[in-house]
């Protein structure tokens, strides 16, 4: 047997929580740090996106929790969540080691883990949360996109409609939970084609309607490929955007040299290289 990679608390009695990620793809993202946070846990609650990413949990602990029952059409998200923070308390104030496993990165888009992490810490718990690969791994990996070539920016597709947000149609832009974009009540799962022409239209003000904009989905399951759909901006309405995909806006527009920022720098060198030879 191998070694295990987390030691165990020094008190026993004295609960805590490690937040890890499964990453996205069944059996190939687990982190060895993870694996080993799940394999020395008491207790897993899990919050994955699959029942066979699930059952493959299962064969690392025997005390699975699964969270996704707690998820109600007509029930706020915010509730949902707010339970799953607490049903993770319950066991850590009991004394329990605890692992709470998420799909993809745990702290990207994920509000519950974040939280059971500052409440634990509140109280006095041990609490760390463990990287994982997330979609925005894959799709770099997937579209060959480099975020360092022109930039890129990520926002929670509905951020975009209910604030003002300043989008740089010179860099990438990524669009998250696309699928029920415009969602008020936090308690649907989609939304129609007419929420999402309420994004077209907001992002026709930096964007052309024709420019080209891809719909993107990750493998789960190691059989499958990844699902890459390119359409034009104006379309978006009128194809089906299921939840777990994620929209990438390729740019728009060319970078734009700001003159007086490298004037500035010019000078700046000139001053040092003469300082330097003085
Ligand atoms: C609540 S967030 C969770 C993200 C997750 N923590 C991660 O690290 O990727 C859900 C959103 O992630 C994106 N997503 C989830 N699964 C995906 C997949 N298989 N491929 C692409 N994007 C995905 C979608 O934008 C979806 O609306």
């Amino acid at each position: 047997m191998n070694t295990p990679l987390v030691a165990p608390p020094k008190d026993t009695r004295q609960g805590s929580i490690a937040i890890v990620g499964m990453g996205m793809t069944l059996g190939s993202h687990l982190t060895p740090l993870s694996r080993s946070h799940i394999e020395q846990a008491d207790v897993i609650f899990a919050g994955l996106s699959d029942n066979i990413v699930e059952q493959w949990l299962q064969r690392m602990n025997s005390d699975v929790r699964s969270l996704q029952p707690y998820y109600k059409e007509g029930k706020s998200r915010r509730k949902t969540y707010e339970e799953w923070v607490e049903l993770m308390m319950v066991e850590v104030r009991a004394g329990k080691r605890v692992c709470g496993v998420f799909y993809g990165h745990p702290g990207i888009f994920a509000w519950s883990p974040h939280k059971v992490i500052e409440v634990a810490r509140a109280e006095g718990f041990q609490a760390h949360m463990e990287p994982g690969v997330s979609a925005e791994d894959c799709l770099y990996a997937d579209l060959g996109i480099d975020p360092g070539t022109v930039g890129c920016q990520h926002y929670e597709a509905g951020q975009i409609l209910f604030y003002e947000r300043r989008i740089d149609p010179s860099s990438y832009l990524v669009l998250w939970q696309v699928g029920l974009v415009g969602d008020r009540s936090l308690a649907r799962f989609t939304t129609s084609g007419a929420y999402r022409q309420v994004l077209v239209d907001v992002l026709a003000k930096d964007y052309p309607l024709d420019h080209e904009i891809i719909i993107y989905r990750a493998v789960t399951l190691p059989i499958q490929k990844p699902r890459i759909r390119r359409i034009a901006l104006r379309d978006l309405p009128f194809v089906d955007v299921p939840t777990e995909e994620t929209v990438v806006i390729p740019p728009a527009a060319a970078l734009k040299p700001n003159h007086e920022i490298r004037e500035r720098l010019a000078a700046l060198d000139k001053l040092e290289q003469e300082a330097a030879t003085a």
